[in-house]
């Protein structure tokens, strides 16, 4: 590699045509091709295109994904139509099933459990600890007083800042400290509010150890801010969303699967996901292939969700299934504690021009509805895929759409794509056996020219 012509200084000043230029030009050995193909994704209309640009930095095309739609999701009462962004094929399918198969047997059942985020300002100092607790009351003051101008914005829509807690964790790295500040951010997802504020609690707490008279004023005043910044593990900010019904409702699943094996299978499939970390990652996987094709749908930020969801399926020290399921007294349960830290106004989710729809689609939930309906599409998600993978194998779903792409690869048209999917029907997919397939009907289409 020809390191020296792939380094550039100034790449972000470039006109977008210019870094799109620079890069096909060296990366690629057919740039004019590359070029054509990544403009042609640019949007036709301009200011469209520039409200897009304007979402990240250095762009040089766009980057489509599939937006679809799970119809029938009873949640609570209200039947939704739920957006989902997701390039895996079967997904929005799995849901939509699921949501049929729960819309017959009472819906899906939500319940936000508590809406507190978190924040840290972490320091270093040497001080008295006593000393500093004794003034914290006044401390905590001055934290509020003087962050009042970004806080009242959101205290007039009823949040702001819940508590302050100083920690003192000398015990584990020395001169260590944090001021612990929980936040209620109502409708929005919060990350800005929460790290201006903790930005100005740092510049107060500086000021305050440097100069109040409690603290000795040559070896106290010496504090160093490390860093200020929301912590995106929000165990207490969960949502629970739960289906029930009769086990002898769950109906009867081919052959020799009654309702009461199925449900027993069932709880176990989910058992073994809660006790081995291997089978739970998987299975948890499952469950974020529905959260975040909507988190995306409706722009959140699906790693802000996808890190505290995992970090939470390892609160208790082991990795385990975020799922749950009961098979008690008659009855089948299964249901799904998440974190889920949303927003439904500020960040992309009004500018984005498909988010804004997707959220008008969900009737303009508040924050706290979109973690109902969120977290009811992933139990929806996990819903299908387990009942799949202890009946007919994941794989059955799978092979119509993993065909419909192989043959869309190879360029198959219509009369030979039907074809295929007659020929395939019940029958495994390879690649190989597909192109072997269709270069036969074209030999035949070819002899009978
Ligand atoms: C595939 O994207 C998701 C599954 O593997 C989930 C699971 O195994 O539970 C089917």
């Amino acid at each position: 590699m020809h390191i020296n012509t792939k380094a550039i200084s100034g790449f972000s000043k470039l006109p977008k045509s210019g870094k799109l230029d620079w890069v096909t030009e060296q990366f690629f050995s057919d740039p004019a091709r590359v070029r054509q193909e990544l403009k042609s994704w640019w949007h036709s209309n301009e200011e469209q295109q520039r409200l897009l640009d304007g979402f990240s930095e250095n762009t040089i095309s766009n980057f489509p994904l599939p937006f679809g739609i799970a119809p029938n999701f009873l949640i609570n009462g209200n039947m939704y139509a739920v957006p989902m962004v997701i390039e895996e094929s079967s997904v929005v399918a799995a849901a939509a099933s699921a949501a049929k198969y729960w819309l017959d047997r009472g819906g899906f059942h939500a319940r936000v459990l508590g809406v507190k985020k978190m924040g840290q300002v972490h320091f270093s100092w040497g001080g008295d600890a006593r000393k500093l607790e004794s003034v914290f009351d006044e401390l905590a003051c001055e934290l509020r007083k003087n962050a009042a101008p970004i806080t009242a914005n959101m205290e007039k829509r009823g949040g702001g800042i819940l508590d302050i807690e100083l920690v003192n964790l000398t015990h584990l790295e020395p001169k260590y400290y944090q001021l612990k500040v929980t936040f209620d951010t109502r409708d929005s997802m919060g990350a800005n509010f929460i790290n201006s504020v903790l930005e100005d609690f740092a510049r107060t707490l500086d000021r305050f150890i440097s100069f109040h008279p409690v603290f000795d004023e040559n070896e106290e005043r010496d504090i160093h801010i490390i860093m200020s910044i929301l912590s995106n593990y929000t165990p207490e900010c969960l949502v629970r969303a739960w289906v029930e019904c009769p086990v002898e409702d769950l109906g009867t699943f081919g052959d020799g699967f009654t309702a009461q094996s199925l449900a027993e299978k069932f709880a176990k499939a989910v058992r073994i996901a809660r006790l081995d970390p291997h089978r739970a990652v998987t299975h948890n996987k499952g469950i974020f292939n529905g959260i975040d094709a909507v988190v995306l749908a409706t722009a959140n930020d699906f790693r802000a969700v996808e890190a505290c969801g995992h970090a939470y399926a390892a609160c208790d020290g082991q990795y385990r299934s975020l799922s749950q399921c009961a098979v008690e007294n008659g009855m089948f349960r299964f249901w799904l504690d998440i974190p889920l830290a949303l927003g439904t106004v500020g960040g992309l989710t009004k500018l984005h021009p498909i988010a804004k729809h997707a959220l008008e689609l969900l009737g303009n939930p508040s924050a706290e509805t979109l973690m109902e309906i969120i977290a009811c599409t992933g139990l929806a998600q996990n819903f299908a895929a387990v009942r799949s993978l202890i009946t007919t194998g994941i794989q059955q779903g799978h092979m119509k759409m993993h065909l419909a792409n192989i043959l869309n690869h190879l360029g198959a048209d219509v009369r030979e794509a039907e074809a295929a999917m007659l020929h395939f029907a019940g029958k495994t997919v390879s690649f190989t056996g597909v192109r072997e397939y269709l270069e036969g009907l074209r030999e035949v289409k070819f002899a009978a020219l």
